[in-house]
């Protein structure tokens, strides 16, 4: 499938990126018109041509402008343009960059459906968020108690009522109904939960007598309040219209993709906070049905997350289930794509699960400032100099990004391709309601499973997977075939999971094992754990059977066995199964992944405990050298973007997490010393960075010793199932 098309280099070099890279997810930053919308309009129109669905949560009231996609000759672009002529021509030429013929576009915009949803609005689709409050499709009490916080915090939100889910006995009472209602797989509706406040099907609470802990008398008044919320006209709208269901946000009921704007512009703080989490929370209750996947599925899109993904403490609904989705999105082929104007508005636990960045303009001291932060508090962006990324973001024109992507080779500085889409600023209600006006009348019910978009073959990782898998509920049918092309296959339950570890406070970093366990007729489905399993990581599947190979049937006791049931084995057994020794590092607290070697982990816990004094002065000396040898360079360049690319991949060890010098250029040069002029001077400058980094090496290290071994056991919630289907293997 052909790459995203972002934007050209000022030598004019096409900018492109493979979809399946978005798998590690985007994360857009710039100040206030440096264009970051508009890049976001580009990739998500380079997306929809590459066919995968994408939901845009528009929390500015701008994304709608994602379904102004029309032809050069479309009559309605005198509705959103006032410049028709200059409109058309600037499509014309977009489309000519793209090398797309007008009818190629039409093709294109025929291809997938745009939807317009304003949950708690009828001007676009109304989304039915309070109707009823669906249980989450995973049935694991993980999942259920993560779904319970959110939709509880929300629906506190929109109450207006701050609650501390430790002591608020609002908060307490509304999780363990919901909780309660959701393991015993109902569906409660607003009026069932205002019922059930008044008489919870439980009488106690923690430890405590119910009527002890929250009196009747005390429960009346939240009965009230959410009561309102039933009566409040306002409320209306949030109980009519489609389910919530990511499902029908990203495929038509035709099979097409859609494009789905969620606006929650119109909306309170509050009520945008409500329904962006149960969007989300329903998108990550959504991705852990599909099965695992290799290339890009899906895309969800936030631009502007100010107030969404927030640092701690703060901790608004909407901040797990994006965590949850940054953390383990990856595996199911679904992406998230950020943007916002300031990076102290993502949590630092998210960015490293950031593969691809975006960053635009950032020129007001207050701006600078707050990146300047950002780098200081996040360990693995130690070592490299915020003050040279501020200089080099700092010289970008609007539209112009620099971009980093662990799926590129380098960092390169970019200036956006053209949107195809009309570029319209905040829609007002009767405008959104005109866009929406022919989507009302389409009925939508879909039905197909999402397609994954595979991945190129030469772009993925090093081991190439199994391709065809009979997913587990289904009749299997021909699972993959280990290896070899003859010999009689025998079938295997395969589990591929991710799995940390915690000692104390301190939690390791996830590991991924793939396992085939052996199905032999004499165990049963509690005992399908108990075989000794194969190890498949990296094993090249085939999706057909060889001529040669013979398949023993599956032993009976499979054909009754169910997922859910399947996996509530899983989450009980394995646990236990994947007991470790890990070591531990007292003074950091740190402690290391199961396969990571000593050394390894005496880098990590470097990065965390910090430099010694020694070490900073020297740092510090460091990154005013950089800054010096910076500025010399600016003076040398001829300014164009391309040409910092340089100090850029300097600086740009921080994205990477991999530490780079500055100097790409000879070492010494002495006789040019005392030469005037600005390129002696620069290398000279190199060569003091050289021995200064040469110097700090030396005061990095750690003594392994140091480190305690201890016997660790995961948490059921910190095993999280990737993958699990049939498979014929030739042992
Ligand atoms: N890819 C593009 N194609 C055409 N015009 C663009 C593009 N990107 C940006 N622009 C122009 O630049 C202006 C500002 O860009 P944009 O709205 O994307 O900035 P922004 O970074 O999203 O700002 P804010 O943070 O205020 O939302 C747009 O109104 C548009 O005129
Ligand atoms: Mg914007």
């Amino acid at each position: 499938m052909t790459d995203l098309l972002l934007g050209t280099t000022a030598s004019g070099e096409r900018v492109q990126l493979p979809p399946q890279g978005l798998t590690t997810h985007g994360f857009v930053l710039g100040m206030t018109g440096s264009g970051k919308t508009g890049l976001c309009v580009a990739l998500v129109e380079e997306l929809v041509r590459a066919k995968v669905p994408v939901i845009a949560v528009d929390t500015k009231g701008d994304l709608a402008t994602l379904l102004l996609a029309l032809s050069p000759e479309d009559p309605a672009l005198a509705t959103w343009t006032a410049d028709v002529a200059k409109e058309r021509a600037r499509i014309t030429a977009a489309l000519e960059a793209l090398g797309l013929t007008p009818a190629q576009w039409s093709a294109v915009r025929a291809s997938y459906e745009p939807r317009l949803y304003t949950p708690g609005a009828t001007t676009g689709l109304p989304v039915d968020l309070l109707g009823s409050l669906a249980p989450p499709t995973d049935p694991g009490a993980e999942a259920i108690a993560e779904a319970a916080d959110g939709a509880t915090r929300g629906l506190l939100g929109l109450l207006g009522i701050e609650a501390d889910p430790l002591t608020s006995h609002e908060y307490l009472l509304l999780v363990q109904l919901l909780t309660t209602a959701w393991t015993q797989g109902q569906t409660p509706t607003l009026v069932d939960l205002v019922r059930q406040v008044a008489a919870p099907p439980f009488t106690t609470v923690g430890a405590l007598p119910l009527e002890d802990f929250f009196p009747q008398k005390e429960r009346q008044a939240l009965m009230v309040r959410l009561n309102g919320l039933l009566a409040s006209p306002k409320f209306a709208a949030w109980r009519t219209g489609e389910p919530l269901d990511p499902q029908r946000l990203f495929l038509a009921a035709d099979g097409r993709p859609r494009l789905s704007v969620f606006s929650v512009a119109h909306l309170s703080d509050e009520e945008r906070l409500f329904a962006v989490a149960l969007l989300l929370e329903r998108v990550h209750g959504w991705m852990r049905r599909q099965g695992g996947a290799q290339g890009l599925r899906a895309v969800v899109l936030l631009d502007e997350i100010f107030g969404y993904f927030p640092p701690a403490p703060a901790n608004p609904p909407t901040k797990p289930p994006l965590l949850g989705l940054l953390k383990q999105a990856r595996a199911f082929g679904v992406s998230v794509v950020l943007a916002t104007q300031n990076p102290v508005d993502l949590d630092y636990r998210g960015l490293g699960n950031i593969g691809t960045w975006w960053v635009g303009r950032l020129q007001t001291e207050q701006d600078k400032a707050r990146i300047r932060d950002a780098l200081a508090s996040a360990a693995a962006w130690t070592g490299a100099s915020a003050a040279q990324l501020e200089q080099l973001i700092a010289t970008l024109e609007p539209r112009q990004f620099l971009l980093h992507s662990v799926h590129r080779p380098q960092p390169v500085v970019f200036r956006s391709r053209d949107t195809l889409s009309v570029l319209h600023g905040p829609f007002s209600a009767e405008e959104l309601r005109t866009l929406a006006a022919p989507m009302k009348a389409t009925a939508s019910a879909p039905v197909t499973p999402a397609p994954v978009v595979a991945a190129a073959p030469a772009a993925t990782s090093a081991t190439p997977t199994a391709n065809v898998t009979a997913p587990i509920g289904l009749e299997p049918e021909l699972g993959p075939v280990y290896e070899v092309d003859k010999g009689v296959a025998l079938p295997f339950l395969l589990l591929k999971f991710g799995v940390r570890y915690r000692l104390g406070a301190a939690v390791s970093e996830e590991t991924v094992h793939e396992l085939a366990f052996p199905l032999e007729s004499t165990l049963s489905a509690a005992e399908v754990l108990e075989g000794a399993p194969l190890s498949v990581r990296g094993v090249p599947f085939q999706g057909s059977k060889p001529d040669a190979v013979t398949l023993t049937p599956m032993p009976p006791w499979v054909a009754g066995l169910k997922a859910a049931k399947l996996q509530s084995v899983i989450k009980e057994r394995l646990p236990s199964k994947l007991e470790t020794k890990l070591l531990y590092d007292a003074a950091t607290k740190l402690i290391s992944g199961p396969t990571e070697t000593a050394d390894a982990f005496a880098t990590r816990v470097l990065e965390k405990q910090g430099l010694s004094k020694e070490a900073q002065k020297l740092m510090r000396q460091l990154e005013k050298k950089r800054v010096d040898a910076a500025q010399a360079e600016k003076e040398l360049s001829t300014r164009k973007a391309e040409k910092w690319l340089q100090v850029g991949a300097g600086v740009l060890g921080i994205f990477g997490g991999r530490r780079s010098s500055l100097s790409g250029v000879g070492r010494a040069l002495s006789s040019q010393r005392y030469e005037g002029g600005a390129e002696a001077r620069l290398e000279d400058l190199k060569l003091e960075i050289q021995q200064l980094e040469h110097q700090l090496a030396g005061l990095k290290e750690i003594d392994p010793r140091r480190f305690e071994e201890q016997l660790a056991v995961p948490r059921a919630g910190d095993v999280s199932i990737l993958r699990l289907c049939y498979a014929y293997i030739v042992p």
